[in-house]
Order: structure tokens, then C-alpha cells, then sequence
């Protein structure tokens, strides 16, 4: 099936509303991003669905998500790889976790299963290689922890300072390519020296957020 539209149809499949917390429901439809608490949100749908456009998602295929957040994109994931395929979504915020795991069982998305990101490490390199890796939450520069997690041929999507970028990895050399627009996105924590998690708030960006 075509990347766009099984985009579309995965999306619908999986109704926002369902991997938000009671009181956030009611802006479900609405095109932005909901607090989700925990300083998180669930991103904005048409962000989503640009960013799951760009990643070329196949059936079968092994796909990491790295801030999985309520477990919406989690589970849209698992409906694009299908049965066969593997989806790990890794979260700082326990809370938001159990949640995630809680939705996805109840969807019958046994594909797909979600974990709090360890202190130390960015992504899951015991579950690695991935043919595809998302990232929800805005990187200062390119996370070479996570490159490093890509399947051979794998592709990467993620906010970059402010932009949308799209990483192929081919003969072990990372291309990134930027798409048009500018985003806002929760900060991508990275582990300090002894651990401890650090982010900021990128300021850039105003045309969309997640
Ligand atoms: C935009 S929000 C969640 C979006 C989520 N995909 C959804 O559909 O609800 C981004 C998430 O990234 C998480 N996050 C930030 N840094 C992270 C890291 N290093 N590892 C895992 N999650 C991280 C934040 O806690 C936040 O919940």
C-alpha cells in the first residue's frame, strides 16, 4: 500500500481520543498538541502524520519510538508494521508508561509494547537494529546513540532544531535530509556525565508543534 496512505488509514484506525487521558479528551479532534501532564504532550495530529509519511513505515518492519508519550504513535505504528512486524516505544515518564501499555493491550496491539528509557542510554539498544526510528521530542543534534541503533538501510525522523529531518543511513554514512516548516517539540532529554537526564526548550519554530 502506498506510504500515504496507509499513513491515513493506520491513523484512523487508532482514534486519538483513545490514548488520552478523560479531561483531555474532548480536544481529541482538535489539531494540536494536548498536555498530557508530566511536562509531555500528545503530538499534534497533522505533525504526526507528516513525520509517519516521511518515515515510509513497511509491514514487517522492526520500529523504535522513542517518547511514546500517551502510546498514540506507538500503536499507529504497530497498525503500520502489522503482526509481523515489532514496535518498542521507550518514555521517560513511568506514569505515562503504565498508561501506554495499559491502551495498547486493551487494542489487542501484542506487537507493540512500551518501557521507561533508562537513565544512562537514549533509545533501546538491547532491542536494536530498527529499520525505523521515530522521534517525538526535539534534539539539539543528531542523536549518533541512535543512529547507531539503525538497522543497515534504516531511516530515522526526527525534530532538529526546529526542523523536521529525515536521516537514511546508507553504507554506514548518515544523510540528512530537512523538510520544509518550522516545529516546536518537548526536549529531547540526554544523559549528563553522572546520568542525570538534561533538556531545554528549543524556542525555535511557530508554524507547528506537537
Ligand atoms: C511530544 S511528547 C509525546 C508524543 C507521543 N509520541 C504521543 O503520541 O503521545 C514527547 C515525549 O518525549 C519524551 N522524551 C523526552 N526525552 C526522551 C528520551 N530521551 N527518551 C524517551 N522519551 C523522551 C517526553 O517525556 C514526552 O513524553
Amino acid at each position: 500500500m502506498p506510504g500515504r496512505e496507509a499513513v491515513g488509514e493506520a491513523m484512523r484506525a487508532t482514534p486519538r481520543a483513545d490514548y488520552l487521558p478523560g479531561p483531555a479528551r474532548h480536544r481529541a479532534a482538535v489539531d494540536a498538541p494536548v498536555d498530557l501532564g508530566h511536562g509531555s504532550t500528545c503530538s499534534q495530529p497533522s505533525t504526526v502524520r507528516t513525520m509517519l509519511e516521511l518515515l515510509d513505515v513497511h509491514e514487517g518492519q522492526r520500529v523504535l519510538d522513542v517518547g511514546s508519550g500517551s502510546g498514540w504513535t506507538t500503536a499507529i505504528l504497530a497498525r503500520l508494521v502489522g503482526p509481523a512486524g515489532r514496535v518498542v516505544g521507550v518514555e521517560v515518564v513511568d506514569e505515562l508508561v503504565q498508561d501506554a501499555a495499559h491502551r495498547l493491550r486493551r487494542d489487542g496491539l501484542a506487537h507493540a509494547s512500551v518501557r521507561v528509557a533508562a537513565a544512562d542510554e537514549l533509545g533501546a539498544p538491547d532491542a536494536a537494529p530498527f529499520d525505523r526510528i521515530l522521534v517525538s521530542a526535539m534534539a539539539g543534534e543528531l542523536p549518533d546513540a541512535l543512529l547507531g541503533q539503525l538497522a543497515p538501510e534504516g531511516l530515522m525522523v526526527l525534530p532538529l532544531r526546529g526542523r523536521l529531518a529525515r536521516v537514511t543511513l546508507t553504507a554506514g554514512h548518515a544523510q540528512v535530509d530537512r523538510a520544509p516548516g518550522g516545529y516546536r517539540f518537548v526536549p529531547l532529554q540526554t544523559s549528563g556525565p553522572s546520568g542525570h537526564r538534561r533538556g531545554r526548550r528549543w524556542p525555535w519554530g511557530r508554524e507547528a508543534s506537537d
